[in-house]
C-alpha cells in the first residue's frame, strides 16, 4: 500500500533557518563605500563621493531600482596628477569619462602593457580581467569617470571574491595585448552595429537613421572588448520622442546632451514614474516596464545606453521576445504611437510650452494639436 506523504508533518519547523546570502550585498558593506539607489540620478557629476580604497581615489557604488541586481555602476574620482590602484577582475566593466583627461594602462602579461589616452566624452571596456591603472593626466582637474559592470552577477554566481579579483586566468581570445587594441576605428556592420574598444567621444560620434523607433532617431549599437554587455547611443530631434518599448533589467541611459524627461511604467498601472533630465542624468528602466524618453529642449537629445546585454554574446534573460522595434500587437516589444495613452502626448506638449519649445510630431501622433 502506498504512503501519502502529504501526511508527513513538518519536522523542520524547529531547525535553524538555512542562512540567505547576497555575496554582493556583503562585498559592498566591506568594501565600506558611499552607495546610492532610487529610480535615477539628477546629475553624475555632482554626485556625492567618498574614500573608496580599492580605487586609490574617491568613488560611490550605485544601484538603480531598474536593475534588479544584474548589474551596478561605479561612479570614480581620480585626483588631479593622480592614479588609481592597479586591479584585475573577473566582471566586465565599461567606463565612460564624465570629467577629465587621463590615460589607462591595460596588461595580462607585465612585459606587454597597452596604454591609450582618453578626455571627457571616451568610451571603452576594460578587457575581462586585464590588470589596469588610470591616471590623471592633468594637474589641476580632477577626472571622473562612470562605469557600468556586471559585479552584481558575477559575485552572485562564484561568491568568493578571491576568485572574482585573484584570478591569473588571461583570457587572450578577448585581449591579445596589442598596442592598437584601443586605437582602431573599429568595424562597422549590418544594423547599425559598432565593434570597437575605443570610441574617443560619444558626444561627436557618427550615427545612423533607424527608422522603426520613430521620432526621426538615430542610433548607433557599440560591442566593445568581446563583452556579455553591451552599449548603445541614441539622439533624436527636438520636440520628438522616440516609441515607448520595454526590454530586460540593467540598461544604464545615461544623458549626454539635451533637456527633456523619460517616463516608466509598469503595464496596466496608470501611475507613471517621471524622471526630468539634463546632461550627467541617468536613469534605468526597470525589467519589463515600459519606457519612453522626450526631448523638450531646443537642441537634439542624446543619450548613451550601457547595458546588460550585448548583441554578439547574447543573454537571453535580458530580452523581451519579439524584437524591442516591433509592435506589442505583432509580439514585440513596442507601443506604436496610435495605440499609446493619449494623456503622454498632452504631458509632452504641456512640458514643451513650459520651455517655450514646440511639438514636431504632427502627423506622427493622431491627436496631436501642433502644426509643425
Ligand atoms: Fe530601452
Amino acid at each position: 500500500m502506498a504512503t501519502d506523504l502529504s501526511s508527513v508533518p513538518d519536522m523542520t519547523a524547529s531547525l535553524e533557518p538555512l542562512p540567505r546570502i547576497d555575496a554582493y550585498e556583503q562585498w559592498q558593506q566591506s568594501e565600506g563605500v558611499t552607495t546610492v539607489s532610487g529610480f535615477y540620478i539628477e546629475d553624475l557629476n555632482a554626485l556625492e563621493l567618498g574614500p573608496w580604497k580599492r580605487k586609490g581615489g574617491r568613488g560611490a557604488i550605485v544601484n538603480l531600482e531598474g536593475t534588479g541586481g544584474v548589474n551596478d555602476m561605479h561612479v570614480v574620482e581620480i585626483a588631479p596628477g593622480g592614479a588609481s590602484e592597479p586591479e584585475r577582475h573577473i566582471y566586465e566593466e565599461m567606463v565612460y569619462v564624465l570629467s577629465g583627461r587621463g590615460s589607462t594602462q591595460v596588461w595580462y602579461a607585465d612585459n606587454r602593457k597597452s596604454s591609450f589616452e582618453w578626455n571627457q566624452g571616451s568610451l571603452f571596456a576594460i578587457p575581462l580581467n586585464a590588470n589596469y591603472r588610470m591616471f590623471n593626466t592633468s594637474g589641476s582637474q580632477p577626472a571622473r569617470y562612470a562605469a557600468v559592470t556586471n559585479l552584481p552577477s558575477v559575485l552572485s554566481l562564484f561568491h568568493s571574491i578571491d576568485f572574482v579579483f585573484s584570478n591569473p586566468f588571461a583570457f587572450t581570445d578577448r585581449f591579445s595585448g596589442a598596442n592598437e587594441y584601443f586605437a582602431g576605428e573599429g568595424r562597422l556592420h549590418r544594423g547599425r552595429t559598432l565593434e570597437t574598444n575605443f570610441i574617443a567621444d560619444v558626444h561627436s560620434i557618427q550615427l545612423h537613421e533607424w527608422k522603426e523607433r520613430g521620432g526621426g532617431g538615430t542610433n548607433v549599437m557599440i560591442e566593445l572588448a568581446q563583452n556579455s554587455m553591451g552599449a548603445h547611443i541614441s539622439q533624436f530631434k527636438p520636440g520628438t520622442y522616440k516609441k515607448a518599448h520595454r526590454h530586460g533589467p540593467g540598461a544604464h541611459v545615461i544623458i549626454l546632451d539635451g533637456l527633456g524627461f523619460s517616463l516608466l511604467w509598469r503595464e496596466g498601472d496608470p501611475s507613471w514614474q517621471k524622471c526630468d533630465w539634463t546632461p550627467g542624468a541617468v536613469v534605468v528602466p526597470p525589467e519589463n516596464w515600459f519606457h519612453e524618453h522626450f526631448n523638450t529642449g531646443p537642441a537634439p537629445a542624446r543619450y548613451l545606453a550601457l547595458r546588460f546585454t550585448g548583441l554578439h554574446y547574447r543573454q537571453r534573460a535580458a530580452f523581451q521576445g519579439g524584437g524591442t522595434d516591433v509592435s506589442v500587437k505583432l509580439g514585440g516589444a513596442q507601443i506604436e504611437y496610435e495605440d499609446e495613452d493619449p494623456r503622454i502626448h498632452a504631458m509632452f506638449e504641456r512640458e514643451l510650452a513650459a520651455h517655450g519649445a514646440v511639438c514636431r510630431m504632427k502627423g506622427l501622433i493622431p491627436w496631436c494639436t501642433s502644426e509643425r
